[in-house]
């Protein structure tokens, strides 16, 4: 039997930024989240992992959408996966670019409006910087960013902080690195919204000359106080980071095909630099990885971008199960 179409609420009983919608209701950003809100996550998380086959109906009459319209493994599988373990049926556009109706020309608010109707739920990655709070605009039902462009990944960040807090046991006072291609990656952003929240965090960002972080972000920090430095050379910050992020040149995003490949490499954190980190630091990447994570440094004990990735299904079944099923 399928249950009717959850009706979005205007307001929701815990106080979020009115700026931005409620993450109970769709999830667009890293700015929306409260650490309440990723309590709630991570607690519930946790108990879907140690006794999944009691979660195993949570979801049963429900059907979610995947629409992607650019490459994505993790999270298309980890999505998926969430739903089909929970209970709910799955439907699906990978490459929406080529199968869906957009390459006839369909606007993708016309194309949201329309799934919006069929499921009770929407995935969206998509290729505009912007997707999302378009989406938003016109769905009926909840929308889960899950790439918008440039700009966010902001389930990225709820999993990247699930690790962190599993593995640094805290999610403030952390001198957190975080490297690669800031000028086009949206890991970083979602991030680093996400952990300028918790009060002792330090931000080093090192990026080539081409990749520097992007100013409202920079501006971010300024405006709460958050404190960061950047650096051109992982060696400047390899031994005083708890928590590396390294992130991969976004060649796919550069204007210029002949700059995206001489910028390739140019950041590298070689196995013999990782050494000289803390010993009780921490190597994270969203993956997929190219040059700036050699094999190598999967034996060094501080690597944790594997374990990270798998935390990718509970945070998203936790998640799914909160959209879709609190009464607001
Ligand atoms: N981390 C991440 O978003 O990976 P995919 O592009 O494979 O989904």
């Amino acid at each position: 039997m399928l249950r009717p179409v959850r009706t979005l609420a205007k307001e929701t009983a815990v106080v979020f930024n009115p700026k931005y919608p409620s993450p109970y209701q769709h999830v667009i950003m890293s700015q929306q989240f409260v650490p309440s809100f990723l309590e709630e996550v991570f607690v519930l998380a946790d108990r879907i992992r140690a006794d999944e086959a009691s979660f195993r109906d949570t979801l049963q009459g429900f059907v979610v959408a995947e629409h992607f319209s650019e490459a994505s493994t993790r999270t298309w599988y980890s999505f998926g996966a969430a739903a089909v373990r929970l209970g709910a049926h799955l439907v699906c556009s990978q490459g929406s670019d080529k199968f869906s109706s957009e390459v006839k020309g369909e606007s993708l608010e016309d194309s949201i409006r329309v799934i919006s109707g069929n499921v009770h739920l929407i995935v969206l990655r998509h290729v505009d910087d912007d997707s999302s709070r378009r989406a938003v605009a016109v769905s009926k039902v909840p929308v889960i960013n899950a790439g918008s462009g440039k700009t966010q990944h902001p389930t990225q960040a709820l999993l990247d902080a699930y690790t962190i807090q599993r593995e640094r046991g805290r999610l403030g006072n952390l001198i957190i690195g975080v490297a690669g291609d800031l000028t086009r990656g949206r890991t970083c952003d979602s991030l680093v919204y996400n952990m300028a929240k918790y009060p002792g965090n330090t931000f080093r960002f090192v990026a080539p000359y081409n990749c520097k972080p992007k100013p409202g972000l920079l501006q971010h920090l300024r405006e709460h106080g958050v404190p960061f430095t950047e650096h051109e050379s992982l060696e400047e910050v390899v031994h005083d980071v708890d928590v590396l992020y390294m992130t991969r040149v976004q060649t796919e995003r550069f204007d210029d095909p002949e700059e995206a490949q001489s910028t390739r490499g140019k950041l590298i954190l070689h196995a013999h630099l990782a050494k000289h980190m803390k010993d009780d630091a921490i190597i994270m990447h969203p993956l997929p990885r190219v040059d700036e994570l050699p094999k190598e440094v999967d034996a060094n004990h501080r690597a944790r971008y594997f374990e990270q990735a798998d935390n990718g299904l509970w945070v998203r079944m936790a998640l799914l199960t909160m959209l879709l099923t609190r009464q607001s």
